[in-house]
């Protein structure tokens, strides 16, 4: 997507093919820099330290990091050691487990000398099918806004969305903000209702800052005004994304995601999830009590991090609570499917069960 009219990706290789370069996630929006990553201790720093986030980004960084791993030491221990590494950087979102083992596929049956090259290759292939498949998704939930806008002439389309679904969370245009850049290009007017998502402000520092600078109209709310605004008539769709999809069509995504389900439940506002099949995870059915949730450092909610507004913008970190209070931080909550309105696939957009996800992906569905 656009940043100030130049076309970028969140993740691309150098043109001497030897490292892989990404967008340090956690300076933005003060400070856009990007990163080098050329070995597989640096693809899994880069996850655990959320300079890359997002599901299917997660994924494509664990690929090539997979990739370097292979041009150390192309031998099975290696291949099983790296993937273990990869592997344990992050838990909930699937697009991690995915990626590895599609690489270990094509992986394993080659000769330890064929290993780097074709890690390369597919890490690549990888990164331009997440390209299309978003792009897909963004086709198919297109007709959703359009639809919303037929319902409301003379004023723009209000969607609201939670954490950051949009380019930087994966390769290139997004999930939850791919119909909505396609929307904005096509020229129908919309006006984006941004979740800040503490504790880690992925809304506030990441959609914000897409949005802005592809032209897209938008506002940061306060995580908690949303279902005051479903209230009140002005939200008519709500886009999310998901870091786990179950084979019933129950969805992990950024904690505060189930309340945004609820409130836009109880008010009659369409909550759609938009997906890739790779963050469907065929083995789990329930995913309250299946989906692994991640709990991160107690830093996180005990501090903010920002900028000072005036002074010369200095990078800091300011305490909120009272020094001896303890805080518990989990990252992500289950939006049970009975709460979704849809799923939007590169498929198309199906209702949130067992049997339609099972017919639009046959292929990949495993039997009950
Ligand atoms: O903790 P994060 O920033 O990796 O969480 C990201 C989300 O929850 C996104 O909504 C999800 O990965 C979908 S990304 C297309």
């Amino acid at each position: 997507m656009l940043i100030d009219g130049k076309p970028y990706r969140s993740i691309w290789r150098e043109p001497d093919g030897d490292a892989v370069r990404v967008i340090d996630q956690t300076l933005l929006p003060h400070a856009f820099e990007t990163t080098l990553l050329r070995t597989p201790a640096d693809a899994a720093r880069a996850i655990t330290t959320m300079q890359v986030r997002g599901a299917p980004l997660i994924g494509a960084t664990a690929a090539y990091g997979l990739a370097f791993a292979m041009r150390e030491d192309p031998s099975d221990g290696n291949l099983a050691r790296a993937s273990a590494a990869l592997l344990a950087t992050r838990p909930t979102a699937v697009n991690l487990r995915w990626a590895l083992e599609r690489m270990q596929s094509v992986l394993q049956p080659l000769g330890a000398q064929a290993r780097a090259a074709a890690a390369f290759t597919e890490a690549e292939l990888l990164c331009e099918e997440d390209v299309a498949t978003n792009a897909a998704i963004g086709r198919h939930g297109l007709s959703l806004i359009e639809a919303a806008a037929s319902l409301a002439p003379g004023r723009p389309v209000r969607i609201l969305t939670h954490c950051n679904a949009g380019w930087l969370a994966t390769v290139d245009w997004g999930t939850a903000l791919a119909p909505i850049y396609m929307a904005h290009d096509r020229g129908l007017p919309l006006h984006v209702w941004v979740d800040e998502t503490r504790p880690r402000n992925q809304g506030a520092a990441l959609t914000a800052w897409e949005l802005g600078r592809h032209g897209v109209p938008h506002a940061l709310i306060v995580d908690n005004a949303g279902g005051h605004l479903m209230q009140h008539g002005r939200v008519d769709l709500c886009l999310v994304g998901a870091d786990r999809v179950t084979r019933q069509g129950d969805v992990a995504n950024k904690i505060g995601t189930y309340l945004k389900a609820l409130a836009a439940h109880d008010n009659g506002v369409p909550f759609y999830v938009a997906l890739p099949s790779s963050t469907i995870d065929w083995r789990i059915t329930d995913g309250l009590t299946e989906i692994p949730i991640e709990e991160r450092a107690e830093a996180e909610v005990l501090e903010v991090a920002g900028r000072m507004a005036d002074g010369g913008g200095q990078a800091m970190r300011v305490r909120i609570a009272p020094p001896e209070t303890p805080a518990a931080n989990f990252a992500f909550d289950v939006t049970p499917a009975r709460l979704i309105g849809g799923l939007i696939t590169e498929r198309g957009v199906c209702p949130a069960s067992a049997s339609a996800l099972a017919t639009l992906f046959p292929d990949l569905a495993l039997p009950a």
